[in-house]
């Protein structure tokens, strides 16, 4: 396996970043939770591309390698299942998190599809539309810097912006990792102390929207995603999720290059 070909994704895309423990290959693909396809491994009845498999360490290339479980192999991104949760503010996006602070995989439901992961990640303290698939193809491939997928964002920020700082947001703006690209900016409304920005943008670099308002002086004091690719929060109450329509599957397909 090439290390190389995975070091487009971005740290803030963590979740699905390839390659990936063959555990969690095996969850993602809905074959069972994540203890469950360890003792699959251990009991010695998985393979991967013809050989045995039993160390939990171990990785796979969800894209090309052959895993098999009792024999039969196992289709990644087979029977695919994707929602949408309304985060809340004060969950951690992760399906586990060793210091027991409250995550969102207590709002979605993994018991009835295990391999369902976070695509992307909203921080802490960030509301609003996160979608989850067990589709580890589909997660991979909205994630990808090539497939330009927009995500808006409605930030509350402190004081007021001016007009040429709505236009270095929105021609790009220099953060400590390099300058953004393009971006739809505006301001929706102020109330003098405080305003409401629109901000639609296309990359995923770690708590991007946060960092753009602090590089123009402006706080962001609460930030919630409205919107990611075609999916909305249309239907979705916050701390709840739905299904996604067929539309909205079709939709997502089609963000990235797969026809129906
Ligand atoms: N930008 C941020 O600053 N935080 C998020 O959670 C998402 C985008």
């Amino acid at each position: 396996m090439d290390p190389a070909r995975f070091e487009h994704l971005e740290p803030e895309q963590g979740s699905a970043i390839y390659p990936m423990r063959l555990q969690k290959f095996l969850a993602r693909a809905g074959i069972a939770s994540r203890r469950g396809s360890e003792n699959l491994m251990t009991a010695g009845r998985v393979k991967v591309n013809g050989v045995v498999v039993t160390e939990l360490g171990s990785k796979v290339d969800p894209l090309s390698d052959v895993v098999e479980v009792d024999g039969l192999q196992v289709k990644w991104g087979a029977e695919a299942v994707s929602l949408i949760l309304n985060k809340p503010a004060g969950f951690v996006t992760t399906m586990n998190d060793p210091q027991g602070r409250p995550c969102v995989a207590e709002l979605v439901p993994t018991e009835d599809h295990p391999g369902l992961y976070p695509v992307g990640r909203l921080d802490r303290a960030t509301r609003g539309l996160l979608l989850f698939t067990t589709d580890g193809e589909l997660g991979h491939g909205l994630l990808h810097p090539s497939h330009h997928v927009h995500k808006t964002y409605l930030a509350r920020v402190s004081g007021v912006p001016t007009d040429s700082d709505i236009s270095a947001l929105s021609n790009g703006i220099e953060l400590d990792d390099g300058m953004t690209a393009p971006a739809e900016v505006a301001l929706e409304e102020t109330d003098g102390q405080t305003s409401l920005l629109r901000l639609t943008i296309h990359e995923g670099r770690y708590r991007q929207v946060r960092r753009m308002c602090g590089a123009i002086h402006h706080e962001c004091l609460d930030l919630q995603r409205i919107s990611f690719g075609p999916l909305t929060l249309e239907n979705v109450n916050e701390g709840q999720w739905r299904y996604l329509t067929e539309k909205e599957n079709e939709a997502l397909q089609y963000a990235v290059g797969k026809q129906c």
